[in-house]
């Protein structure tokens, strides 16, 4: 890409105009980025054009290896193991499985893990998925946690979604911690890379690509969480080889679902949650022109002192900010009106830090402090 400075000519008054005008270089590479190029810098700064930069990266998966205390890992492994020990052995929960067959879509063997396990095990996973949830995600809920076997011809084909929730996770009881010694071949877990879904911004004629430059292949070794973005087109790699349900790939799956602010602390909820929707006002009104432009979600997490109410600390927990398509005509209306639209991630990240680091609750006493997870929902 190139920037180039050029006078135009204005419609009915005549007057010159300054425009920016970005066009494609030949050698410009798929990964170009405008709001790096120090040519691009350079000539917003001569302008007096503010550039602000992004303060997270976007993050649409997240693995979480050893999630669960191994011992209970190995506890919910052990039900299924011993349910499937003997092939001949005939006996009421041999069949709560469901064939799930949806042609050229969905073919996987499934059941509910709160049917199939029994109660105390199935609340401890429950309660371990939803504590994650709520410290790293900001979600208050989980959707009900699926568990579902793949062995030969057992795959997802590509789907997105979307109205579940904010994140997906899949947590794998697959019996191998070292992925390359698994009994079949598949079963990672397919998601397409952001690139790929803006193609034509991207393409290089000199370029091809191959599978593993259009999806990510997340690996499902035991104990691993895998947490991602359920609006990326994503499926299941076919397994194939095994036919023994205890040797194939093995998943607890659902939704992080609900999210809202969570307080972890001295701090008392009730109080902190009016000050928080008082301080936050701002806030709104400074995205409200970035709505429609902007989609994903963005976790942050706040330090909160006990002994003055004030924000200590903000880091970024996720990110799964995407501007939408829309935001390029809001990019060429603005130009046309000599405006800069600025990078709405960076946007919203420095309109989100500005307030959530101005915030101020009611001092919590004893000197500790509170930790809040705030999630920043745009649909
Ligand atoms: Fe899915």
């Amino acid at each position: 890409m190139s920037l180039v400075s050029a006078a135009n000519s204005g419609g009915g008054g005549g007057e010159s105009q300054q425009q920016l005008l970005w066009a494609p270089d030949a050698d410009a590479s798929p990964s170009y980025d405008p709001w790096s190029d120090p040519r691009v810098l350079e000539e917003l700064e001569a302008r007096e054009i503010p550039v602000l930069e992004e303060l997270t990266s976007a993050q649409h998966v997240i693995t979480v290896d050893g999630f669960l205390p191994a011992a209970q890992a190995a506890e919910l492994r052990g039900v299924f193991d011993s349910r499937f020990a003997d092939p001949r052995a005939c006996h009421p929960e041999r069949f709560l499985w469901d064939y799930w067959h949806v042609p050229d879509q969905y073919t996987l063997v499934r059941t509910q893990a709160a049917v199939y396990f029994p109660d105390d095990l199935y609340g401890r996973l429950e309660e371990a998925l939803l504590s994650y949830g709520e410290a790293a995600l900001g979600c208050r809920a989980i959707s009900p946690i699926w568990m579902s076997y793949y062995v030969d011809g057992c795959l997802q084909e590509l789907h997105c979604d979307n109205p579940h929730g904010p994140f997906a996770f899949v947590l794998s009881l697959t019996p191998t911690t070292d992925w390359s010694d698994r009994e079949f071949s598949g079963g990672e877990t397919l998601i397409l890379q952001p690139h790929v879904l803006n193609y034509w911004r991207n393409y290089d004629p000199r370029k091809g690509m191959e599978l593993q430059h259009l999806v990510t292949r997340v690996p499902s070794p035991f104990n691993r969480l895998t947490v991602f973005d359920p609006r990326f087109p994503h499926g299941v790699r076919e397994v194939r080889g095994t036919k023994d349900p205890r040797k194939g790939r093995l998943v607890l799956h659902g939704w992080f679902t609900e999210p809202a602010p969570f307080f972890d602390g001295p701090l008392d909820a009730g109080e902190a949650e009016v000050a928080l929707n008082e301080g936050l006002e701002p806030l709104w009104e400074a995205l409200e022109a970035v709505s429609g432009l902007i989609t994903g979600t963005l976790i942050a997490r706040l330090n909160i002192s006990g002994a003055d109410g004030s924000v200590t600390e903000l880091s970024w927990l996720a990110d799964t900010l995407v501007e939408v398509p829309n935001h390029d005509r809001a990019a060429a209306d603005a130009l046309l009106e000599e405006r800069v639209l600025p990078r709405l991630r960076a946007l919203v990240h420095n309109e989100a830090r500005d307030c959530l680091l101005g915030l101020s609750f009611p001092a919590a006493g004893a000197g500790r402090d509170t930790k809040l997870t705030f999630p920043i929902v745009f649909e």
